[in-house]
Formats: structure tokens, C-alpha cells, sequence
């Protein structure tokens, strides 16, 4: 089972995003001594993104399968152990693009509340810069990227007077620890998002976010309930839980506030909804 998921994500996953992975996946996959060490793990911490991370995270080489095997094998215990307090999490600050368009079309000012926030770095959408080709908004860095057809482009980034965020495991941007486990989890050859990463999180360590350790259900009302009354409040959920939208839509719905939308990039392959 741990072979056949290494294999899927060698083909499903890597391929053509990630060689270096591809290879190092296929090569797990078929490797006994490695596929045992998994085993004794509990199943949803067997995953290649996790373990791959916690070795780049310890420093261990993942370009050769067998210079990783023996990495692996002589730094077992220290793997295992990280690999048992740890959990994948992207922050993408790069999505800001994708969002951008909407959040200027809405009532301004603006309060953001991410759900899912991870370090927070999407609640900056009105610091970054943006080129859409030729079109550009804003001055900040990093410049976000995107393509974009279809769409009345802003000429100015939104107002955000109020930004906040809810995770079960939020990563504090001030803390250099927090920033290298988010870049261990980049993958080897994506140096242009390690870039977007340091640059976010550098802008964002210069006034860090408001967040909150808790789950989108039960502790969501309670954070919306903080959001001034005079903005439009506006959640972004990015969980890898898109069922659960629902249950965020219906969290931010807060009484007394603008009435709030919610952004749900995942349902919509990559564009934005309201
Ligand atoms: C894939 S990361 C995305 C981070 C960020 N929103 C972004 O777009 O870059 C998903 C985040 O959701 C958090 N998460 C998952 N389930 C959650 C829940 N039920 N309540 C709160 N946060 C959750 C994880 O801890 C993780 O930081």
C-alpha cells in the first residue's frame, strides 16, 4: 500500500512538476528497507510530501535515491521523530493573484479572515505587486504573476483594515523555524516559489497577522465576531477541504458585519468565486 503510494505519487504528482521527486518516489517505492521503516508509522504519516520534507528539513540530500536511502536509514529515530509532530503545509502566497480581481471589486475597506491561514501569507493582498502581462497593480514585493483573460483588472489593490487567520497548526512568520519548514516542503526545483516564500514572509514579519490556533468549524464565529462592523468582511478558505466550504461560508456570516462572501478557490479549478 505505502509502495503503491509512492508509485501514484511518483507518476500522479511528480512528473513534469518535479523530477528530482519523481525519481526519488519511484525509487521509494521499490526500495524494502525504506517501505518498512514507513510501516511502522501510522498510515497518514507515511506520505511522500512529509517525509521528503523532513529530510530536506534535516538537511539530508534528496537528489540520489541511494545517497537518501543511507541518509535515511543512519537518521532514522531523528526522521521518525520529526516526521510524527509534523504536517504538511503550503502558503502560497502567489494565490493572492488569483483573488486579487475579486477582492478590488468588493465594497471597500476590507477584513480578511483566512481559514486554513497557515503563516498567513495571503492575507497581504494589498502588499504585494501584481503583473497581469502588461498590467500592473501595486508597488510591493514579492510581484505576483498571473495570467488573466476575461476579467476587469484592478488599477489599485484593495483597502484591508483588518486581517486575521485560523489554523490548527498556524506558523509564525517572525520565526525563522516556522519559514524553514514551509521551505523545506517547496519542492527542490521550485527555487522561484522558495523566492515568493522569503519575500512574503519577510514583508509579513514586518506587521504579523493576527492568528488563531482552532478549527474552521468550532472556533470560526468567534474570530469573525472580531472583524470591525464597518468593513466588508470577506473569508478565504484554502484548506484542501472543500466540502467543508459550507460550513466556512457559513462561520463568516456574521451579524452586524457587511455581508460577507466567501472565496473558494479549489471548487473553482484555480478561478475565483464568490
Ligand atoms: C494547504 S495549507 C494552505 C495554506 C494557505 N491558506 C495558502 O493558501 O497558502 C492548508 C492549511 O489548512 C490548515 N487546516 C486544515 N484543516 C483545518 C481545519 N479544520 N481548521 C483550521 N485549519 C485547518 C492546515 O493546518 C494548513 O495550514
Amino acid at each position: 500500500m505505502t509502495a503503491e503510494m509512492y508509485a501514484e505519487f511518483a507518476v500522479r504528482e511528480a512528473r513534469g512538476v518535479s523530477p528530482v521527486y519523481e525519481r526519488l518516489a519511484s525509487a521509494v517505492s521499490r526500495n524494502e528497507g525504506l517501505l518498512e521503516l514507513l510501516a511502522g508509522l501510522p498510515a497518514a504519516k507515511r506520505q511522500p510530501n512529509l517525509l521528503f520534507g523532513v529530510v530536506r528539513l534535516l538537511g539530508g540530500p534528496v537528489e540520489d535515491a541511494v545517497a537518501f536511502h543511507d541518509f535515511v536509514v543512519a537518521n532514522w529515530p531523528e526522521i521518525e521523530a520529526e516526521i510524527r509532530v509534523r504536517i504538511t503545509q503550503t502558503n502560497e502566497a502567489g494565490r493572492c493573484a488569483v483573488l486579487l480581481p475579486l477582492l478590488a471589486a468588493l465594497p471597500q475597506p476590507l477584513a480578511l479572515l483566512e481559514v486554513g491561514a497557515s503563516a498567513g501569507l495571503c492575507l497581504y493582498p494589498d502588499r504585494y505587486g501584481y503583473r497581469y502581462g502588461d498590467h500592473a497593480v501595486g508597488t510591493g514585493e514579492p510581484v505576483l504573476t498571473c495570467a488573466a483573460t476575461g476579467l476587469d483588472l484592478p488599477v489599485e489593490p484593495p483597502r484591508v483594515v483588518w486581517r486575521a487567520g485560523l489554523d490548527l497548526n498556524p506558523l509564525d512568520v517572525t520565526e525563522p523555524a516556522d519559514i524553514g519548514w514551509l521551505d523545506a516542503l517547496i519542492w527542490p526545483e521550485h527555487d522561484h516559489r522558495r523566492a515568493r516564500l522569503r519575500a512574503a514572509a519577510a514583508l509579513a514579519a514586518t506587521d504579523p497577522p493576527l492568528l488563531v490556533r482552532g478549527d474552521l468549524v468550532d472556533d470560526l464565529p468567534a474570530l469573525a465576531a472580531q472583524a470591525p462592523a464597518d468593513a466588508t468582511l470577506v473569508g478565504v478558505p484554502h484548506l484542501g477541504a472543500p466540502s467543508r466550504t459550507g460550513a466556512v461560508a457559513g462561520g463568516v456570516r456574521g451579524d452586524g458585519h457587511r455581508p460577507a462572501g466567501t472565496l473558494d478557490r479549489e471548487r473553482e479549478r484555480g478561478r475565483t468565486a464568490l
